[in-house]
């Protein structure tokens, strides 16, 4: 039967009643329309046994992957996918049907509480990962649930708060990764933010939910609600919103029911919602599996190689790192290693199949002695004698590691300091006095403050939340059985305060104004040449690499990147090589660089690699809000090449064609305008010629610049002006025509 054959034997309240939610993770079974499971995402599979989602720390065991702010540091598009791909397994082997994730938002800030649960601080990786993660989820029959649309980049007051933001940052920055996945990888559903953006709730936002989203970008999915985001049903189905999670709400579907009635919602309007909820439940039947299964530990062994590959190596003097794995004792110092901080707190905590600490990792690869000291209580309760014994510790051991990292990180609050706990960073200090041969390995949901207590610390390691397998592969890259290769995907500032966000985060009385606009993250620090503590897109290797002359041409209207990369050690390791773009001379606002594109590749010891990024037409684009359309701006694009947003080794300069950027001349335009546009120049002479006087007077460069900033239409109100409203309607004529 067709979607509008079902839908005519379904009543205006069985069409409420699907757009309503069942229970707290399924869609409703109407009319013999089977329900479906919708669950948390995005790390792994969140199945709570009872339906009221109330045992909010309760759930079935699933590999709890690394979350989001690790595999964004692996840079690393294809073990993204294999990642989405296994939580696709792990989802049909459970019957769920949609897979909350994945999370687009930008770290605007570093203080946001679920940067944990996002990429990057850049669009660009943000999108390409994402496409990766979602083509391979749904790969495997399971929906993905593309969230929060949008600007949902913090928790203080996330269910009210209204996102300021300009047109041109909100389409370039922060729904440019909405559109990349969107039109790349086709998620099944789409998740609104709880926040409001520009004043209006995400949830009833047409503008964002109809025009930009399916008009623009083409997206034929469904629209889901984030959990009790809708303030009003009526309005959010007007808007675009399909299903209201989660259910029931028969208050809501009365209030539908009624509006359709008494006319105040279009019929239509309910219907559309309705047949996409059963376009959706079409495509979970057609993907389920009632006989699937997953390999438990293939799955934990995917979740060690991906936490490996997330790994950033921040610091490696005298080359400390990596360790023998015979012969050197190690000190294990930390509570950390032994009780492993792996996921952060809120609605993607997954209960894991399996926990691996560091500590028992390192002892395995090792067949050194490993002695351990606690060195801090997680409670903070110490009365000095962890730490004094920890110090002892380390002072025996010919190498220590010490595992530090943030108290807590959650959905739902904000951090309000980039401080790792002092007495943490007092156990370093005194560690390293006593053992100068030790190791620093972090354990935190977003950037902390390594300044300047870093400088002392011969090598420090960033390992994030890197999963259930996170002490495995921390374990590996101490011993250099990978050789690490992340890269940052948010600046590490030296001072919250040196921050492009930092003034206007987390705003008042009900809106945060994203003040710096294009600005975000690297882009800020790089525009005000400020310096940092580890930029954008840095990491060390345990070998190096070198970069010969990079070359470019235009490729289908986009621009294909190429550079020699040797691996000039005697270690195989990988790369992530970056291209960032810039247009000198530019006609608009821009940053100093925007990353346009990379590629992660493995380059054994002693070899060449012939590396390729290509840079599509849509990541040349910037949004012209005069236009109201995305446009190439014609003429020299620059293309700088490197191993971080401040290690560019070479650069590379293409002309690309641009688009027709012309904007057409109004009353409002001012004379500057008009004479800047040829067409508006030769129109304007010939009318000041026919009015009797010259474009003369405004050769003079000060009369120019006087009246240059004149709109058209007010010329009229100087005394004696022939150009009244007519004159100047008929000019605009003669120059649109
Ligand atoms: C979160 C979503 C999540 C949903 C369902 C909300 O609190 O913002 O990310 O998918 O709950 O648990």
């Amino acid at each position: 039967m067709s979607t509008d054959d079902r839908l005519s034997h379904l009543s205006a309240a069985e069409k409420a009643a699907l757009t309503g939610g069942g229970d707290f993770w399924h869609t409703a079974a109407v009319a013999g329309v089977p329900a479906i499971t919708l669950t948390d995402g995005p790390h792994g599979v969140r199945l709570q046994r009872t339906g009221d989602g109330a045992g909010l720390l309760d759930s079935e065991p699933a590999t709890c992957f690394p979350p989001a702010v690790a595999l964004g540091s692996t840079w690393d598009p294809e073990l993204v996918h294999r990642v989405g791909a296994a939580l696709g397994e792990e989802a049909r082997a459970m019957g769920v049907s949609v897979l909350l994730g994945p999370g687009v938002n930008l770290k605007r800030t570093p203080l946001g509480g679920r940067n944990f649960e996002y990429y990057a601080e850049d669009p660009l990786l943000t999108g390409v990962l994402a496409v990766e993660w979602v083509r391979g989820l749904q790969d495997r029959g399971v929906g993905a649930s593309l969230k929060h649309f949008a600007v949902n980049s913090q928790e203080t007051d996330r269910m009210r708060v209204s996102a300021d933001v300009d047109e041109r940052t909100l389409h370039e920055v922060y729904l440019r990764a909405f559109r990349r996945v969107v039109r790349e990888a086709r998620p099944w559903t789409v998740m609104c933010a709880y926040n409001k953006v520009n004043g209006v709730h995400a949830s009833e936002h047409r503008w964002l939910l109809t025009e930009v989203l399916r008009d623009e970008w083409g997206f034929d999915g469904l629209v889901v609600s984030d959990w009790g985001a809708v303030v009003d049903r009526v309005a959010a189905v007007r808007a675009g919103l399909d299903l209201t999670m989660p259910g029931p709400d028969t208050a809501g579907d009365e209030a539908l029911v009624r509006a359709v009635e008494d006319g105040a919602l279009d019929p239509a309007a309910l219907d559309t919602a309705a047949a996409r909820v059963l376009a959706l439940v079409d495509r979970a039947v057609a993907g389920a599996d009632p006989g699937a299964t997953y390999d438990v530990d293939a799955h934990h062994a995917l979740a060690r190689e991906a936490a490996s590959r997330a790994v950033v190596l921040l610091r490696n003097e005298g080359g400390l790192l990596p360790l023998p794995r015979e012969g050197a004792s190690v000190a294990v110092i930390g509570e950390h290693a032994r009780t492993p901080r792996y996921q952060g707190g809120g609605s993607s905590r997954v209960t894991p199949t399996r926990l691996d600490d560091a500590l028992a990792e390192i002892t395995a690869l090792t067949t050194a002695p490993v002695a351990f000291a606690a060195g801090y209580a997680l409670d903070g309760d110490d009365d000095g004698s962890l730490a004094a014994e920890a110090v002892e510790t380390a002072r025996a051991a010919d190498v220590a590691v010490v595992f530090i990292g943030t108290a807590e990180e959650t959905e739902g609050r904000d951090r309000d300091s980039l401080d790792l706990p002092p007495a943490r960073v007092a156990l370093v200090e005194r560690v390293v006095a006593a053992n100068p041969r030790t190791v620093v390995v972090l354990s935190n949901g977003a950037v902390v403050r390594t300044a300047p207590w870093d400088r002392a610390v011969p090598a420090l390691v960033e390992a994030w939340l890197l999963g259930q397998a996170g002490g495995g592969a921390v374990a590996d890259v101490l011993f250099g059985v990978v050789n690490p290769s992340g890269r940052l995907a948010e600046t590490i500032p030296l001072a919250l305060a040196d921050h492009p966000s930092h003034l206007d985060f987390p705003g008042e009385a009900g809106h945060v104004r994203y003040g710096e606009g294009l600005h975000i993250g690297h882009r800020g620090f790089d525009a005000r040449g400020q310096e940092v503590a580890y930029p954008f897109g840095f990491g060390l290797s345990y070998t190096t690499f070198s970069y010969g002359a990079a070359t470019a041409s235009e490729v289908d209207g986009g621009v294909e990147v190429r550079v020699p990369v040797t691996n000039d050690g005697d270690r195989d390791g990988r790369e992530v090589v970056q291209v960032y773009g810039s247009v000198p001379g530019s006609a608009v606002r821009r940053v100093p660089r925007e990353l346009k594109g990379f590629a992660c590749v493995e380059i054994p010891a002693g070899r060449t690699a012939e590396v390729v990024v290509r840079v599509p037409r849509a990541d040349l684009e910037h949004w012209d809000p005069r236009l109201g359309r995305w446009v190439v701006e014609g003429g020299e694009h620059v293309f700088e090449v490197g191993a971080s947003s401040r290690d560019l080794r070479t650069a590379v300069a293409v002309v690309v064609e641009g688009d027709d950027t012309r904007v057409p001349l109004t009353a409002d335009s001012t004379l500057g305008e008009w004479r800047a546009d040829p067409r508006g120049a030769e129109v304007l002479e010939r009318a000041f010629a026919e009015s009797g006087g010259g474009l003369g007077v405004l050769a003079d460069s000060q009369v120019s610049a006087f009246l240059g900033s004149l709109p058209l239409s007010r010329l009229g109100a100087f005394p004696g002006s022939p150009f009244d409203a007519g004159v100047v309607a008929e000019l605009v004529a003669r120059v649109e025509s």
